[in-house]
This record gives C-alpha cells, structure tokens and sequence, in this order.
C-alpha cells in the first residue's frame, strides 16, 4: 500500500504521514528533505540554488546530510523552494522516491508531487491545508520551542512566497490531484487531525471506518 500525503509547508502534512506510517506499519520518506539537501549543498558550496549547474552538482549530496539539523531551518526551506523548481533536479530526485515507494509492504510519502507525479498509481492519496496564518503560528511555536525567536509576521510572509513559488512553477506545482482527499487541519488539533486523515485513507481503500464530513 502506498500513501500520499501532499500540501503546503506547515500544514501538518508530515506529522500527519509519520502517523499514518506508524499506524499501518510502513516506512516514510519525508521527500522535502531531499531538496532540503540539495539546497543547503548548493548554499555551503558557495552557489545559487536558482543556477541549473550549480543545483544539480549538489543533487549528488552525502546521504549523512539527511540527518544535518541545518535542514530544518528556514533558510534551508528557502533554498529548497528554489532548486526544486529546476525541472532537472527534480528528475534527478525522482528515481529516488519512486525506489522507496516501491519497497515491498508499501510506504507513506510526503511532499508537494507525490500523489500527482511521483506515484500517480498511489493507494490512498491525501492533501493536508491549513490557512496562512494558522501555518505561520504553528511554525513559529516549533522555532521557540528549539530556542528560535522569530517574528510571526514575517514567518507568515515567508510561508506566502514559499506557496507561490512551489504553486506557480512550472514544473509539478504545488496542487491537489484529481482524486486526492482534502484535509484542511486549520481548526484540528494533531490527535483530531490524524483521525480524521486515517478515516479518509480508509475510505480511500474501501476498508474499516467511514470518513465523516
Ligand atoms: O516540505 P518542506 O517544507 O520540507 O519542503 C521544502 C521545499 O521543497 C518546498 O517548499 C518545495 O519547494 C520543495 N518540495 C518539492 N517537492 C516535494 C517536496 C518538497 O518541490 N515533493
């Protein structure tokens, strides 16, 4: 079984995905941290992440740089929003992904593309969304809590321009596929918003519990 969970940063997205793998007992592949690194490759190399050459030496980055804490950081989602529009690192990335979906047993990914490029054939396909503003506070929550103090408007506009990038590239732009469900978790807390995405897998898959509205 192969899951799709797609939307905009900070929606919930990747929480949601690590639930739904614990929950079915499958591997997850946050796909984000893969452009992540490239991004921060392109920046400790001295390049420019919006540069073709540059953005694809990097694609070739060290498997440790997955687990770098500088990933997590704004400005590495900055970059990445910059070299993932570059039709040809995405194509590099993509055999990847496609790799650890095909896994016997099935995985969970999450992303921008995955249920509408890199496994338009997946079981169940989701797309979280939560508001603007309800994206920013939760993001500017998590970097207090790490010791970061940042101001909630300018995470908020951060978060604007990051969607308009990742939505109007030409290259998988960010969007719902046809037959994706939507979860918008602006009003629900984690537990609720879990519930709620297992309950749309399940319908998804014709199983167990039904979905409510
Ligand atoms: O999900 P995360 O915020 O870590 O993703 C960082 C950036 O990587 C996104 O803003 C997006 O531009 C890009 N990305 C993508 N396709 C994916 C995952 C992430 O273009 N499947």
């Amino acid at each position: 079984m192969i899951i799709a969970v797609d939307g905009p940063a900070a929606s919930g997205k990747g929480t949601i995905a690590r639930a739904l793998a614990a929950h079915y007992g499958l591997p997850c592949l946050d796909t984000g941290l893969l452009y992540r690194a490239v991004g921060v490759q392109v920046l400790r190399a001295g390049g420019d992440p919006e540069n073709e050459a540059d953005a694809l030496a990097a694609c070739d980055f060290p498997g440790t740089l997955l687990a770098d804490r500088e990933l997590r950081t704004e400005m590495a989602g900055a970059a990445a929003s910059r070299v993932s529009a570059i039709p040809a690192v995405r194509e590099a990335l993509v055999a990847r992904q496609r790799a650890f979906a095909a896994q016997p047993g099935g995985a969970v990914l999450d992303g921008r593309d995955i249920g509408t490029v890199i496994v338009p054939h997946a079981s169940a396909k989701l797309y979280v969304q939560a508001s603007p503003a309800v994206r920013a506070r939760r993001r500017h929550d998590e970097l207090a809590r790490a010791g970061h103090e940042v101001d909630v408007g300018q995470i908020e506009a951060d978060i604007r321009a990051r969607d308009l990038r990742d939505s109007t590239r030409a290259t998988a732009p960010l969007k719902p596929a046809d037959d994706a469900a939507l979860l918008d978790t602006s009003d629900l807390d984690i537990d609720a918003a879990v519930d709620r995405a297992i309950s749309l897998v399940e319908a998804q898959l014709g199983i167990g519990r039904k979905a409510s509205s």
